[in-house]
């Protein structure tokens, strides 16, 4: 088959890693890639994620059998809908299905309608009505603005004064436009997250290995929020009994109220979740595989990738049986310095071919670019160090020692990417 995936980052090379390793692959394509994913697919001349028309003309071209978007943003304007009336194929939900992320109010909708715990919510439109609610309130609130806020959207509030203040990022200084136009604001929920990422065809699913994220920039979870520092699977945290509710009480509803609603989910679906009291809340849905959970996640499968999208393609995921491998990963990102603010690009990485030469790692490039047989940073989040072990611990170990031998200036990374496991793992 000849495969086109879109995205640059690391989720994008852990994706091209596993579907270069497929006996189904005849050729890989990446836009725009990176320095990284130039190792294992053809990198064409850049062309806009949200370019539909080039891309069509692009897949017609060059005989793309399937199309497999990494990022939110491509799925949720629509290009499921686009090629497919073009005839090509595309592995990722439809555009009204995509709304599950694409708008929060949406995603609260559906939930309410399959029965699915969550925070409790109210959706305003209007800042004076959402501003009267919430100086009403004394329960601690989360406010959201409803649309796509590459990941800033959302505002965890200690006091009814950083709720108002959101309130007014979002309506009055309208900080993300017309993402804003609508916010939910609900209740704060205490406990600890987790990622659960399926591969569905709309009817049935296949659980990929459990992952938890590292959100915060420093260890021990402070500092600002990131796209994610770091990850590791599978969490221990999700216990088999949670595990069952998750499926039973969030999957199969979501995915059965989806196919009532006439459009069957087929791709990738991550439950964002809050374990609270030993029930699974979701937090959100992303209508994708997420980063750097996905660096995580796929190199401990033992199934040919493009083989398990295929059966999802073609309805018969219920026949496959995904293995995961015995053996634990951490994933620790590598960022430039001043990220998520302000960082300079261009710096030389060094390092990479030792640290890739030991045993079990694999480094994910996220934001790099390659020149000549050098690589220098292109991004934030520069690099995702992954390795395998046979726990959390000794995976940790590996993958640090990786990263000691990678440099490059102001370079900056979470030393304790994996601990939040140790307390289930006694
Ligand atoms: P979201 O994009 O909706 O997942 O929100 C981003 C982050 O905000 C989550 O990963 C949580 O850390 C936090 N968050 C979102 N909703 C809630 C909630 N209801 N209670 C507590 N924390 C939340
Ligand atoms: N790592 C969180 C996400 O991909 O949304």
């Amino acid at each position: 088959m000849r495969i086109l995936v879109l995205g640059g980052g690391g989720r994008e090379h852990a994706l091209c890693y596993m579907l270069s390793k497929s006996k189904y692959l005849k050729a890989l394509y990446c836009i725009p890639g990176n320095g990284g994913i130039s190792k294992v697919a053809h990198i064409p001349p850049e062309i806009s994620l949200t370019d539909f028309d080039k891309i069509a003309e692009f897949c017609l071209k060059e005989r793309i059998d399937l199309v497999i978007p990494g990022p939110e943003e491509p799925l949720v304007k629509g290009i499921r809908d686009f090629l497919t009336t073009r005839g090509v194929r595309v592995f990722g939900p439809d555009r009204w299905a995509s709304q599950l992320e694409g708008s929060k109010a949406f995603a609260k909708e559906v939930m309410k309608k399959a029965g699915v715990l969550t925070a409790d919510f109210v959706v305003f439109n209007s800042y004076e009505e959402a501003r009267a609610y919430v100086q009403k309130k004394d329960s601690p609130l989360v406010v959201k603005a409803d649309g796509l806020c590459a990941g800033k959207g959302v505002f965890v509030c200690n006091s009814k004064e950083e709720a108002l203040e959101a309130l007014k990022k979002i309506f009055i200084e309208r900080v993300f436009g017309e993402a804003g136009d609508k916010v939910v604001i609900e209740e704060r929920l205490e406990g600890e997250e987790a990622s659960y990422i399926v591969i569905t065809d709309g009817e049935h699913f296949k659980a990929l290995p459990t992952s938890q994220d590292h959100k915060r920039l420093y260890d021990q979870d402070k500092g600002p929020n990131t796209g994610g520092m770091g990850a590791y699977s599978p969490a221990p945290l999700i216990t088999p009994e949670i595990k069952t509710q998750i499926e039973e009480n969030i999957i199969l509803p979501i995915l059965k109220t989806l196919k009532e609603e006439g459009h069957p989910y087929l791709g990738f679906l991550y439950a964002g979740l809050m374990i609270s009291e030993g029930k699974p809340y979701v937090l959100e849905f992303n209508c994708r595989l997420g980063d750097p959970e996905a660096q995580a996640i796929l190199p401990r499968l033992e199934n040919d990738l493009l083989e398990v999208l295929l059966s999802a393609l073609e309805g018969n995921l219920k026949s496959l049986t995904l293995k995961e491998k015995e053996k634990a990963s951490v994933c620790v990102v590598m960022a430039s310095k001043g990220y998520p603010e302000k960082y300079v690009k261009g710096l030389e990485i060094s390092g990479l071919d030792e640290a890739e030469s030991l045993e079990d790692i694999i480094v994910f490039h996220a934001g790099t670019k390659k020149e000549g047989n050098k690589f220098y940073t292109n991004g934030g989040r520069v690099l995702g160090v992954t390795a395998l072990g046979d726990t959390i611990p000794k995976a940790k170990e590996k993958a640090y020692k990786a990263v000691s031998l990678i440099h490059f200036e102001g370079a900056h990374y979470r030393k304790d990417i994996g601990d939040k496991a140790l307390k289930y793992l006694g």
